[in-house]
């Protein structure tokens, strides 16, 4: 999944992995659970993240080359924040030309800035489950409480900062944009427009990426 942040990746890989039966890797997600329980990597990330800039390429590799190894994720996985640069995108393809794997699809959600800083500004999450709601276009159903952990409140997470949200972006510019040729440039890049409900985004998402698994790789 690529795509800027805010524009669903986390909402619509998490779908896309239950429909396939796939393992979802989200660097992300990784990434602050080793903050919250005060790993050496989320003491290295904390201060990136919250600031809204990317982790260093070594250690992101690094990672995700552990975390594609791991047997939930032998039968196919959805990364979901991974690969972030071209270096990262090189490292990937050259991990999983190893074991003989490569990518079916890279699906590009794409929605402008401005919607989704707004979109920022209203996200909330379940500190147990990692969803994302958001009151505007997916709200939870009481507004507060997590629809499968009913007594869990929902929270705020701390790069959604207007500082960092404006450094995030930033970031994507001027190193994850560059993605969208790599993979064009090998005919894997599916486009999907990111508005619309939840549901109507991933059929299209569903749709491209049936399409990426019928397409011969050529990388
Ligand atoms: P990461 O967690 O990957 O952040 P991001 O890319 O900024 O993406 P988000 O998680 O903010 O958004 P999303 O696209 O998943 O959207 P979501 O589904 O939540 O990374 C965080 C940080 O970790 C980075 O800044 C960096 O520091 C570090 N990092 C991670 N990977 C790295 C890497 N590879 N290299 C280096 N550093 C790395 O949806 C957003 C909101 O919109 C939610 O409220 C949701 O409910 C709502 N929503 C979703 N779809 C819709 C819809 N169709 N209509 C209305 N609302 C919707």
């Amino acid at each position: 999944m690529l795509g800027p942040p805010g524009v669903g990746k986390g909402t619509q890989g998490r779908r896309l992995a239950a429909e396939y039966g796939v393992a979802l890797i989200s660097t992300g997600e990784i990434l602050r659970e080793a903050v919250a329980h005060g790993t050496p990597l989320g003491l290295e990330a904390r201060r990136q993240m919250e600031a809204g800039r990317l982790v260093d390429d070594t250690v992101m590799i690094g990672l995700v080359r552990e975390r594609t190894a791991e047997q939930d994720a032998r039968g196919g996985f959805v990364l979901d924040g991974f690969p972030r640069t071209v270096p990262q995108a090189e490292a990937l393809d050259a991990m999983l030309a190893e074991r003989g794997w490569g990518i079916d699809a890279v699906l590009h959600l794409e929605v402008s800035e401005d919607a989704l800083v707004r979109r920022l500004q209203g996200r909330r999450e379940c500190p147990v489950c990692k969803r994302a709601y958001n009151a505007d276009g997916a709200p939870a159903a009481d507004g507060r409480h997590c629809d499968d952990h009913p007594t869990t409140e929902l929270q705020t997470r701390p790069d959604d900062r207007e500082e960092a949200v404006r450094q995030r972006f930033a970031e994507y510019r001027a190193k994850t944009e560059p993605l969208v040729d790599y993979y064009r440039m090998t005919g894997r890049l599916r486009p999907v427009p990111g508005l619309g409900t939840v549901d109507g985004v991933f059929a299209a998402l569903r749709r491209e990426a049936a399409r990426g698994l019928q397409a011969p790789r050529t990388a």
